[in-house]
């Protein structure tokens, strides 16, 4: 059984339709891929899935052995961080003027289980050391990379069982990025599941166990990664090979 199930989902701006009945699953453990162009509705679906925008058709399911099955899609936000599900949003939605403890305390706000919350503090800033020596500093004084470090740590700090990642890799150099997605893979080794939105295909297809391939608002190809990265279509749009 899926983890995570997106049904002919739709979403809708007004008269703007980004999601034009989505169908997607995560299976518990992996590190499921979605790549697309600018545009294609990579967020809009993040966004559904963390109820910050309304389905305007279709569902999604989220299924624990824990908390039993969920529609997310007639959860409010809070609810479903609450089951377990966070996320780095696209462009890491760090707090500028708050100091970097505070932005990863936030990421706990929902939690009373203090030994724990210290617990997972510690596995952050093991992660991320660069994160732990800049924890008395404000947010907005850290380098691109190391915001998004911050993000995903901060997100982490709600001892999430899914991750759901929006571009992670947008605008650092590659050494960052290498060192992000070293993380990513460290962390769903560590039991979290991942859904992985990137326009970096080839990062992406690296790591991921299966992708999705979303053109706008629709899936145009899915497979295990090993295959979506085979595909020629997938080569010469994605890739940049010939
Ligand atoms: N708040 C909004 N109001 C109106 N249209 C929107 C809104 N957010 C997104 N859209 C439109 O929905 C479509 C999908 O956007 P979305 O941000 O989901 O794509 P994306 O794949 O994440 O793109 P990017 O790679 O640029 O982040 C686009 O045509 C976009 O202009
Ligand atoms: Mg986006």
């Amino acid at each position: 059984m899926p983890l995570l199930s997106v049904e002919d989902l739709i979403v809708r701006y007004g008269a703007i339709e980004a999601l034009h009945g989505v169908t997607l699953h995560v299976e518990p453990g992996q590190i499921v891929c979605l790549i697309g162009a600018n545009g294609a509705g990579k967020s809009s679906l993040l966004r559904c899935i963390s109820g910050l925008v309304p389905a305007a058709h279709g569902r999604i399911l989220h299924r624990c052995l824990q908390q039993g099955e969920a529609a997310l899609h007639r959860l409010p936000s809070h609810r479903i961080v609450a089951r377990g599900i966070s996320q780095v949003p696209e462009g890491r939605g760090v707090f500028p003027n708050m100091t970097v403890q505070e932005n990863l305390d936030l990421g706990a706000y929902l939690r009373r289980d203090r030994p724990a919350i210290a617990q997972d503090l510690d596995r952050v800033f093991t992660l991320f050391p660069r994160v732990k020596e800049r924890r008395n500093q404000t947010a907005g004084t850290l380098s691109g990379g190391e915001q998004q470090m911050l993000a995903i740590g901060r997100a982490l700090m709600s001892r999430p069982r899914v991750l759901l990642l929006d571009e992670p890799s947008l605008g650092l150099a590659p050494l960052v990025v290498e060192q992000i997605f070293q993380v990513i893979q460290q962390v769903n080794r560590e039991g979290v599941t991942i859904l992985l939105v990137e326009q970096n295909a080839n990062m992406a297809l690296a790591v991921g166990h299966y992708a999705y391939v979303l053109e706008t608002g629709a899936i145009a190809l899915e497979g295990p990664t090993a295959d979506v990265r085979g595909n020629d279509r997938v080569r010469t749009a994605y890739l940049g090979e010939d």
